[in-house]
């Protein structure tokens, strides 16, 4: 039991009447269940810092007063029965004025327009409107061995403040090795720093890289993660268009400080950026002096060809923050994501790191540094490539088969789903009584979009039952 006294030294009540009535006012308010344990004298006299007799004292009246009973043995205890002479207990009651609670809120408070992430998910639906791992298929046992490995560490390494808020350092070398091989990302550990998610290294872009009502530069329809970070930190989004080269150059404002980008498999169109197109980007990020964020989300799952290389790796001095997660090639609930900066910029990244949350939890970056070094993240992977590219196959095949021409299916070079446009414009209304839930895209968009746009994430959802949901939209 918590003791959540408060003692007032200053005050003309004597300590021990003080600790009695916090009690008393605490059992009758239902705060301390009844039957539940009381901490001894010792330790509540320890935690408040006052001599044990005035706890004792104080103790002895509520045994007196029926509040308290003792069992042998076992200490004391809130009664399980409160005295009749008691009437009914005071509940606290919600009588706090909702007019003193008006509190004044940030701009930034204000800005902020997002309660969850996901839309529900109705039972018995059919649900295209998530693009993750398949949880189903994570090697768990391996994952849990990597952990109770990293349990192991001594316990100064795991109880203590990392010694610094980049990360641990051998993850950042493992990320570093693991980026060179497979995405052409050219830096060393000392550019990497380790953070919760591709979010926060996103968050902490808008808040390092730009002030309140600087001009940023966004695909258009695009990722509403960032859309909502760059929104609350008071950026102005320059729309950019995006067509089968990816972002549209001539669209790029030139006052703008950033340019936030997803070149491998653009989100949401699946459009992997042309490289002549990634040439004039980085010319005119150099020309403007912007800095590209280079979002590589789910470029791990490439289904034809050799993975795109990234961006950032196309030049040594390529203005460019990589960001990366391990969200889809893991799972989500890791929150383990990091960024590749240009070396100047590591500095300002680790104190923004240190005064947000002082650094990644620790237990989690040993393991995971583990399972990149034994080798299982990269198999993992290769597998997922197969099963997610079999869905993909079955999702493509019966969106064809389907609709045949009424329906272009885009981006399913890549990643955990596909954007698809329709002639028939009753489909979003058929999924819905068919119970079939795939997310319409023209929420991605600033201004107007097209319509009768929807992504469908295919990647945690079986191939029989995509083939069901495809026919349900069908009919
Ligand atoms: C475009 C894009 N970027 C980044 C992320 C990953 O976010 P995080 O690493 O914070 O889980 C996602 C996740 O859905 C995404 O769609």
């Amino acid at each position: 039991m918590r003791s959540a006294i408060v003692i007032d030294p200053t005050s003309a009540t004597a300590i021990h009447v003080q600790i009695y009535e916090s009690w008393r006012k605490g059992i009758l308010a239902g705060r301390f269940r009844r039957g539940e344990r009381m901490p001894s004298t010792r330790e509540l006299s320890a935690s408040l810092g006052v001599a044990r007799g005035t706890v004792a004292q104080a103790y002895e009246q509520l045994l007196a007063e029926g509040y308290l009973q003792t069992q042998r043995g076992a200490g004391t205890f809130v009664c399980g029965e409160l005295p009749d002479t008691l009437g009914q207990p005071l509940r606290v009651s919600p009588t706090i004025s909702t007019a003193s609670m008006d509190f004044r809120l940030s701009k930034y408070a204000e800005r902020l327009d997002e309660d969850f992430r996901y839309a529900p998910q109705p039972a018995g639906f059919i649900l295209f409107s998530r693009w993750v791992p398949d949880t189903d298929a994570f090697p768990v046992a391996l994952w849990r061995k990597s952990m109770a490995r990293a349990l192991h560490a001594p316990a100064s390494t795991l109880l203590n403040y990392a010694r610094d808020p980049q990360g641990y350092e051998p993850l950042r070398q493992e990320v570093a090795a693991y980026l060179s091989r497979s995405r052409a990302v050219q830096c060393t550990a000392e550019q990497v720093v380790i953070l919760n998610g591709s979010q926060q290294a996103l968050d902490f872009c808008a808040r390092l890289l730009a002030e309140p009502g600087d001009s940023v530069a966004f695909e258009n329809p695009g990722y509403l993660g960032t859309r909502r970070i760059f929104t609350a930190c008071g950026l102005q989004l320059q729309p950019a268009r995006v067509d089968e080269e990816g972002i549209v150059i001539g669209d790029l404002h030139k006052q703008s400080r950033l340019v936030y980008v997803t070149p491998s498999h653009q989100y949401p169109t699946g459009v992997a950026m042309s490289l002549q197109r990634r040439l004039e980007l980085l010319a005119w990020a150099r020309k403007h002096r912007a800095v590209i964020i280079e979002d590589d989300y789910d470029s791990e799952y490439r289904y034809s060809g050799p993975p795109l290389p990234a961006l950032q790796g196309m030049a040594n001095d390529a203005p460019v923050v990589y960001c990366g997660s391990f969200s889809k090639v893991m799972f989500p609930s890791l929150r383990i994501g990091y960024v590749v900066l240009p070396p100047q910029l590591v500095t300002p990244f680790n104190r923004a790191k240190w005064i947000a949350d002082r650094h990644t939890p620790i237990v989690e970056q040993i393991a995971l540094t583990d399972f990149l070094s034994e080798g299982h993240l990269e198999r993992h992977i290769r597998r997922m490539r197969k099963l997610y590219g079999k869905r993909r196959q079955v999702l493509v095949d019966a969106l064809q088969k389907q609709f045949d021409e009424d329906v272009q299916i885009y981006g399913d070079a890549a990643g955990m789903h596909v954007m698809a446009r329709f002639d028939d414009k009753a489909v979003y209304a058929r999924a819905l009584r068919n119970k079939v839930q795939i997310v319409n895209a023209s929420d991605l968009y600033l201004g107007k979009a097209p319509g009768n746009e929807y992504l469908f994430g295919f990647s945690s959802v079986s191939e029989r039952v995509i083939r069901e949901g495809i026919k349900r939209l069908a009919k």
